[in-house]
């Protein structure tokens, strides 16, 4: 999953390019490029090195001056960098094929082609020994082979050329390509990695995600797979594979003009962390009429409920954790089958799916490959899907039956927090609309679920006024290496996911464990030196849980339990807590989340890490 960004029109390119990047780098950040070609010049000149974009804008900056040679470029230094209108491409990577280098970054130049992809090429080393590519090849990246197979087949027309080229490649790929004698003319074509493009005031645009288009404008539109779009600065030409042309379809973006900035905040995270109140409101109140939860709007029919026998949610990561409180809350509500799947197993585990199988698939950026082809898959044999998604327009929204979209607005950083607590809100009112067309709930018990769910916000709200005393247990974690997390039931399942922000953003070895279990094996790693965190929100299970929390203490471990205030009692006597506002047992889900989410967050801002891009991550996973 990397970041591509195109751009042709009357600013100044390199700006654009390198403004968007900054904006995309969230999708991966081992190194980054840019092909520039100023107005009215023939040559397309690359920049590009391994590092963050800015050290790009220092390679940059260095070649304006026309001081330095630019390393890892096919040595093209004009010196009269692209200052001023044109075109240009720009890419930032997460390696896949190559390992993170200046050669191996795009953009890729081979002969009259330049170009930059998102994607795996599979069949690369075919393709290499078929046409004889090797003496094309600077880098041992797919892309270059991509980027040397189009050149082989470039005669002067290039929507000639990309049919001939796609025809050969076996993979995922999102190519975007300047031609050396095609002037500020930008092409691209894909397989299902994603790319949005526009044509605003100030020229036609294109990127993996709405992020860099966003500060322009909020219309954009999906480009379809196999066709050809081509950006030109004052129009845009969209073509299938049979050179027919195609009206593009826009969209509009929820989204706020420039609402992908940090908005004063060090990291995305934080200011993500404290839109939730906001993102999860925004996301319940346009779905509740009369009190009652309503989908109409949204065009999800009451049948996709009622005829159901069965659920399958299919998820990744935190989506997936997502999935699990869904299933909690369907079971003990609606007393129903369902099962949670790890999309990228789905597939493989001969998973019981047919017509009477809703399938609920979860998903923030709407592009996760695994999610997709799990989709796919469950779709093929016969079962209704309905998306749960962040992204409008995304892959996986265009493959789903229905979507409900969470109105969480961009979410740049890669660890998933309002998109999760959004996700959480529309699974509260999917239970309550099915309990409600089931007659689980009576009127009056629906309306009163829902209040209770009207009241997350400001739940949440309370919790993020004890940022300080969650900051001051995070500073008590920073020398952890190993550190457990222990609850029961709807604990256990708030835990999978505290501990996956722990991890992924602190690189501290956090394992979330349902307590009743520890006993039977690992309570064997249980020292002084393992800090233990847990969450004692449902009362039913709370004895059980303080029994297990006096067996990690009894062993040495140092214990932080995040706590429903009323049921806190005497315990703030023995141990450290964090009170966290009442709600109904199944609705502190929320409070609990946002609390954890900021244990993580300053844990990791503590140690001086790069909150929003942890190390080998990325936000959108378009690899399998
Ligand atoms: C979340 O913190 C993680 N970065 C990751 O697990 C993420 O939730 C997962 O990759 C799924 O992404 P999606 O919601 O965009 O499908």
């Amino acid at each position: 999953m990397c970041g591509i960004i195109g751009y042709t029109g009357s600013e100044n390119v390199k700006e654009i390019l390198l403004d968007a990047l900054e904006l995309l780098e969230y999708r991966g950040y081992d190194s980054a490029g840019i092909a520039v070609r100023s107005r009215g010049m023939q040559q397309v000149s690359v920049y590009k090195c391994a590092g963050r974009v800015s050290d790009l804008r220092e390679v940059c900056a260095q070649a304006g001056s026309g001081t330095e040679r630019v390393p890892g470029s096919p040595g093209q230094n004009d010196g009269a960098f692209a200052r001023t209108a044109g075109c240009g491409i720009g890419h930032t990577r997460w390696a896949t094929h190559g390992g993170v280098s200046d050669a191996n970054a795009h953009p890729h130049q081979v002969g009259a082609v330049t170009l930059v992809h998102n994607g795996i090429i599979e069949n690369y080393r075919e393709l290499i020994a078929d046409y004889d590519l090797e003496g094309d090849l600077v880098s041992d990246t797919d892309t270059e082979v991509a980027a040397a197979l189009l050149n082989r087949f470039y005669e002067g027309d290039p929507h000639e050329a990309i049919r001939k080229t796609v025809a050969k490649l076996r993979g995922t790929f999102a190519l975007v390509v300047m031609f050396a004698d095609q002037g500020d003319v930008i092409y691209t074509t894909r397989n299902v990695s994603p790319v949005v493009a526009t044509l605003c005031d100030q020229g036609a645009m294109l990127a993996s995600d709405l992020t860099a288009l966003c500060r322009f404008t909020n219309r954009y539109f999906v480009v379809p797979e196999y066709h050809i779009l081509e950006l030109r600065s004052d129009a845009v030409r969209l073509t299938d594979f049979d050179g027919n042309e195609v009206e593009p379809e826009y969209l509009t973006a929820d989204w706020e003009l420039n609402s992908a900035g940090k908005n004063g905040y060090p990291f995305y995270m934080e200011k993500e962390i404290m839109e939730q109140p906001q993102a999860i409101a925004d996301t319940i109140e346009e779905r509740v009429l009369g009190g009652l939860p309503d989908f109409s709007a949204d065009g999800v029919p009451d049948e996709l409920f009622t005829d159901c026998e069965r659920i399958c949610i299919i998820a990744c990561g935190t989506a997936r954790h997502a999935g699990l409180v869904a299933q909690a809350l369907v079971k003990s509500i609606l007393h129903m089958h369902i099962e949670v799947e790890m999309a990228s197993e789905f597939m493989y585990s001969d998973p019981v799916i047919d017509q009477k199988t809703l399938v609920l698939a979860v998903s923030q950026s709407g592009e996760t490959i695994d999610t997709l082809e799990a989709v796919k898959y469950a779709r093929r044999r016969g079962a209704k899907c309905l998306s749960v998604i962040n992204v409008r327009g995304s892959s996986i929204a265009r493959e789903s039956d229905y979507v409900l979209y969470t109105n969480a607005g961009p979410e740049i950083a890669v660890a998933s927090t309002k998109a999760y607590t959004t996700q959480l809100a529309v699974f509260y009112l999917i239970v309550a609309r099915m309990a409600l067309l089931r007659g689980v709930f009576t009127t009056e018990e629906t309306q009163s679920y829902i209040r209770e769910l009207q009241r997350t916000p400001d739940a949440i709200g309370e919790v993020l006024k004890k940022k300080r005393d969650i900051h001051v247990v995070a500073g008590k974690l920073l020398g952890a290496k190993d550190l457990f997390m222990v609850g029961r039931g709807l604990d256990y399942s708030i835990l999978l996911e505290g501990s996956l922000k722990l991890k992924e953003v602190s690189y501290i070895h956090s394992e979330a464990y349902a307590s009743g279990e520890l006993k039977h094996g690992p309570i064997a790693l249980i020292t002084q030196d393992t800090p233990v965190v847990a969450s004692v929100t449902q009362e039913k299970l709370m004895s059980k849980e303080l029994s297990n929390i006096k067996e990690v203490r009894s062993r040495g471990a140092d214990v932080v339990i995040f706590i429903k205030e009323s049921i806190a009692g005497s315990l703030e006597e023995e141990y450290e807590l964090i009170k966290l506002p009442d709600m109904r047992d199944e609705f502190m889900v929320m409070p609990a989340s946002a609390a954890l989410q900021l244990l993580a967050y300053y844990v990791s801002s503590d140690k001086g890490f790069d909150v929003d891009k942890p190390r080998n991550l990325a936000k959108v996973v378009t690899v399998e």
